[in-house]
């Protein structure tokens, strides 16, 4: 695109003939914000299917659907979404997203690791054809790559979404402004503040989300009808530096005083507060927090002292019993934890803090596996759920993402699993079930 601001136009049509507009505008496409356009429809009915597309110039987009949100009060009795996360594209296609596309869904849901910023793992199907981004170009260049996926597409033509990063949309593993990659606070988050805003420019987020330097608020409480409350939360951009590995790459390591520092956040202050308060505040039957990685403790024993997996909430104990204790407090219906991040099914009853032995758990979680990114082998987690009871189903070898039916009776759990990412047109199918019933916290195989 030449470096000039160009008009873009927008309808939105209740029919895919567009022969019924219900709105219509332009937008000024920036060369300042990669042209993207992020338009603010306002005016369309609650709870119904739409159709939308862009006209720049002689160009017109493909056509795309989409759902608006239940009214707040609507007695709505079903809802459909999916969860995903982790998609590197080198180490399979995204025949996951194909399969989604195909289904009848309200709603995405996306818990980062959109794209990776480095190449790594085995039998790559297909090449990055560039190093780790870090400036503006760079980051915008690899989700171009990323976008061109025509499942990918398939995916975002079908159905409105939700979006969190995790880390890899910046650098591995990093916390707030620590990287274990780039050690210089004020280097690393120029290359956050380019990363972040990639991320906006590329998908579907508001203006309340557009970076400032490299500061963005993405978390948000979305309401659908008297059914569902999603919390969408960010625990990359404002969490406490790893513990117990002195600066270094966090991953299983030795227990540490630090570890359990009550001071620790994964949050930060300002949204574990208003998450207090949209717990208080929730008032749909089903309670999702949706959010990047395993909340349930994941314990490894060994020869010597207890480990832990530093990166995800077994890093920051402390945060996780405010969080727990926040749900305790308030009792929002029906909590339920969704995540991503480990390349693996997990699925864990959360117990209150301190509570273990009453056997009533205060809520249940339910983690997806990776859309590509190589998962975990099954001998270390043959000995997490021998460890940790409380973790029911864990399982890293199939790749795919999750689909979650919610209904006034229940909640229930679908992992769909490809047979084989790394070939083209691979079927998806149904790895397991689990179900929540309305009122009984903890699941069942279903
Ligand atoms: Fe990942």
């Amino acid at each position: 695109m030449p470096p000039e601001t160009v008009a873009v136009e927008w309808q939105v049509a209740e029919d895919e003939g567009f022969t019924r507009l219900a709105a219509r505008g332009t937008e000024m496409a920036e060369p300042g914000f990669g042209h993207s356009v992020h338009a603010e429809v306002r005016g369309l009915r609650p709870g119904r299917v739409y159709w939308y597309r862009f006209r720049a110039g002689q160009a017109v987009s493909p056509i795309g659907r989409t759902r608006t949100a239940p009214a707040a009060a609507a007695n709505n009795e079903r809802f459909r979404f999916a969860f995903a996360s982790c998609q590197q594209y080198e180490q399979g296609y995204f025949g996951a997203y194909r399969d989604m596309a195909r289904r009848d869904l309200d709603l995405v849901v996306h818990l980062g690791d959109y794209i990776y910023e480095k190449s790594w793992g085995r039998h790559l199907v297909r090449r990055h054809e560039a190093g780790i981004p870090t400036t503006l170009r760079e980051f915008r260049n690899r989700y171009a790559l990323y976008k061109l996926d025509a499942d990918l597409q398939a995916a975002h033509a079908a159905f409105p979404w939700l979006a969190v990063w995790d880390d890899h949309e910046v650098a591995d593993d990093y916390a707030d402004d620590r990287s274990y990659t780039t050690r210089d606070p004020e280097r690393f988050l120029k290359i956050r503040a380019a990363a972040y805003q990639a991320y906006w420019e590329h998908m579907p987020l508001p203006l309340s989300a557009r970076p400032r330097g490299p500061a963005a608020t993405i978390y948000e409480r979305y309401r659908f009808g008297r059914l569902l409350d999603i919390m969408l939360l960010d625990d990359r951009q404002y969490r406490s530096a790893p513990a117990c590995v002195n600066g270094g790459r966090p991953g299983t390591v030795a227990d540490c005083a630090e570890r359990s520092q009550p001071g620790r956040t994964m949050l930060g202050k300002a949204q574990e507060a208003w998450l207090d308060r949209q717990m208080a505040a929730a008032a749909g039957r089903w309670t999702i927090v949706a959010q990047q990685t395993l909340m349930a403790e994941l314990v490894r024993h060994g020869d010597g002292p207890d480990r832990y997996w530093m990166d995800g909430w077994d890093g920051y104990p402390a945060a996780r019993t405010r969080l727990l204790e926040s749900i305790r407090r308030h009792r929002p219906r029906n909590p339920v934890v969704v995540g991503g991040d480990r390349h693996a099914n997990f699925v864990a009853d959360l117990a209150a803090p301190g509570d273990r032995s009453s056997g009533v758990p205060l809520a249940s979680e339910f983690v997806g596996t990776s859309i590509t990114s190589q998962g975990p082998g099954e001998k270390g987690l043959h000995d997490a759920r021998t460890a940790n009871p409380h973790i029911k189903y864990a399982r890293g070898d199939k790749r795919g993402y999750a689909t979650v039916e919610l209904s006034a009776k229940n909640c229930v759990v679908g992992f769909e699993a490809i047979d084989d990412e790394k070939q083209a047109g691979s079927a998806v199918r149904r790895l397991a079930t689990f179900a929540v019933e309305d009122g009984v916290p903890g699941s069942k195989a279903a």
